[in-house]
């Protein structure tokens, strides 16, 4: 099971190393140093630093470019760690917050601000696993020609809005998954990821704001078993009333934003899911039926019969008004 095999995690600090090969475990090798870091996952990359002698790292989901640190910048780092709040929602395209925190910590001259930036990185370390050092750099290679990415390592500390750097990584975690891919600043993993069409698959349905189901692992802060405040689409911004909802339709998961009180049938109209609700949500006709976990029935039951595919999951949309209890419902279209 793909969905769910992200193990917690809110920070994620990725060095640039300007190496394409790492020791088998980085945190206990080269980034040893940074290893006193609390609650930050920490991730070596090919991306060549600005001086070899000093450290450049990205920060998601903060999304901060960190430029020459040194070791006598960790405890600012931790300091920072500790004191700065994270985006909310995680994944929102609010401006960065925490330039006063950054200041405060000392390390002013050491940020830069990538808020317009995306970042792609693929598992291609072989000293951990075999199966990411024989499908990894396969990945990496389809990546960057599916999103037209000529650079070479060094040209990146270029942040204009709508750059895309796309960089091999070290171990990531979840090797049996291999190829991994892994998007920022949305925070979505891809796992058994193989061929040329699995890349052009992931990247086109991002562009579109969906998530291919069939490769998804879950995401940082949050996924389907580890339901999390944060877990939210990068361009929803939500208040007390909106209520979140996860649907998949063709194998592809999309999350949507209702209101409480919406019937379940209109938001799904309204973004354009495919169904049908001949008689206009008054009981009569049950093409309106989807799935989802648990399902009670109330009164819709004998309805629900004449309704095509009927399982135990099955429920009238139309049925459904949403109340914070769906937050997060997760719900199947039938074919
Ligand atoms: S729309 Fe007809 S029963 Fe739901």
């Amino acid at each position: 099971m793909l969905a769910g095999s992200v193990g917690f995690y809110r920070r994620h600090l990725i060095f640039l190393t300007g190496k394409h090969s790492w020791p088998s475990k980085v945190e206990e090798t080269i980034l040893k140093p940074f290893s006193e870091l609390r609650n930050v996952k920490l991730t070596a990359s090919t991306g060549a630093p600005s001086d070899d002698k000093l450290f450049d790292a990205f920060l998601y989901p903060d999304r901060i470019m960190f430029r020459k640190l040194d070791e006598t910048h960790i405890p600012k780092l931790a300091e920072y760690l500790a004191k700065s709040r994270l985006p909310y929602p995680l994944h929102s395209p609010a401006p960065l917050i925490n330039a006063q925190t950054l200041y405060q910590c000392g390390l002013d001259a050491n940020w830069q601000n990538i808020h317009m930036h995306e970042t792609w990185l693929v598992c291609i370390h072989k000293e951990r696993d075999q199966c990411c050092g024989t499908h990894g750099p396969k990945i990496l290679e389809y990546l960057r020609s599916e999103l037209k990415i000529n650079e070479t390592e060094k040209d990146f500390f270029n942040f204009k809005r709508g750059s895309v750097n796309v960089l091999g990584c070290s171990h990531l975690g979840g090797h049996k998954y291999a190829g991994i891919m892994l998007h920022y600043p949305s925070g979505h993993w891809f796992g058994d990821v193989r061929e040329r069409s699995d890349v052009n698959k992931i990247v086109n349905s991002m562009k579109n704001g969906l998530i291919p189901v069939e490769f998804w692992r879950g995401r940082n802060a949050g996924n389907i078993s580890q339901a999390d405040d944060n877990f939210y689409s990068t361009e929803m911004v939500v208040d007390a009333d909106d209520i979140i909802v996860q649907v998949v339709e063709n194998k592809l998961l999309k999350e949507l934003k209702g209101r409480k009180g919406d019937r379940l049938f209109e938001l799904l109209k309204r973004h354009d899911i495919d169904i049908d609700c001949t008689c206009g949500g008054n009981l009569e006709c049950a093409t309106c039926h989807v799935y989802i976990e648990s399902p009670e029935h109330n009164d819709e039951i004998d309805m629900l019969e004449y309704a095509q595919g009927y399982t135990n999951k099955s429920r009238l949309s139309c049925q459904i008004k949403l109340e914070k209890q769906h937050e997060r419902l997760k719900i199947k279209i039938p074919k």
